[in-house]
């Protein structure tokens, strides 16, 4: 369902300015909120998101489903093939090139609408760590990409299908990773799937556990 595109020049957060324009029953379900910059941008787990003018910033609204972490992953990601870059999926769904981190999703709930944040560099890469669309030789204008985006999250996709994107592009299945789950101590493992329901499958020494949400870091030698 593609609906309005509320632009502004500067929020706080493109999510709490989605937020606002539903609780004033002026925004819904397909629409979106595009800022040419933020000044409290939010990432995942209370983290900040740098948000300088050149960037991408946009929440999408859109009805709520199992798998949409991923597909909306999988969105930005083919998307972002359609300019000629090839981006990795870090579980869930970090936008990552050569390990280095070109976007980011957080999806939040009102009500019945998720709220899908999408962060992207595209000219300058704001923190060490991170990458830009421009480093790796393209130029990419904001605007056909959020239409590229938008286009992407509303294609209709089986889930199977779904499934079968994220593995393809996951830089994260055949790792060792440790992920961070609130107070729980960190769990150590090697990541070796996604299940139906979009949890990241871990072996550890007791056997599969799968992780519906966390925080997950690549450790450096590869699982057996
Ligand atoms: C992450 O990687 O932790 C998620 C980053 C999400 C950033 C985007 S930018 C647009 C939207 N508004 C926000 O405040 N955050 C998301």
């Amino acid at each position: 369902m593609i609906g309005e595109i509320h632009r502004f020049d500067t929020v706080t957060s493109t999510q709490e300015a989605a937020r606002l324009l539903i609780s004033e029953g002026r925004a819904k379900a397909g629409d979106v909120v595009l800022a040419d910059s933020q000044t409290a941008g939010r990432g995942r787990f209370g983290r900040e998101w740098r948000s300088p003018i050149g960037g991408l910033y946009a929440t999408f609204l859109l009805e709520d489903g199992t798998l949409l972490p991923l597909s909306a992953g999988v969105a930005v990601a083919l998307a972002l093939e359609r300019f000629g870059l090839k981006p990795g999926l870090k579980w869930p769904n970090d936008i990552v090139i050569d390990k280095k981190k070109l976007g980011g999703i957080i999806v939040e709930k009102v009500g019945d609408i998720a709220l899908v944040g999408i962060g992207i560099n595209l000219s300058t890469a704001p923190l060490k760590g991170s990458t830009c669309a421009l480093e790796h030789g393209v130029m990419i204008d904001r605007d056909t990409l959020l239409e590229a985006i938008r286009a992407e999250l509303e294609a209709e996709r089986e889930e199977g299908e779904v499934l079968a994107s994220y593995l393809s592009r996951s830089v994260t299945i055949g790792l060792r990773i440790s992920v961070k789950r609130g107070n729980l101590p960190p769990l150590f493992g090697i990541a070796r799937g996604i299940d139906e329901e979009g949890r990241l499958l871990v072996e550890t020494g007791l056997g599969i556990v799968p992780i519906s949400s966390g925080d997950c870091f690549h450790l450096l030698s590869r699982g057996g």
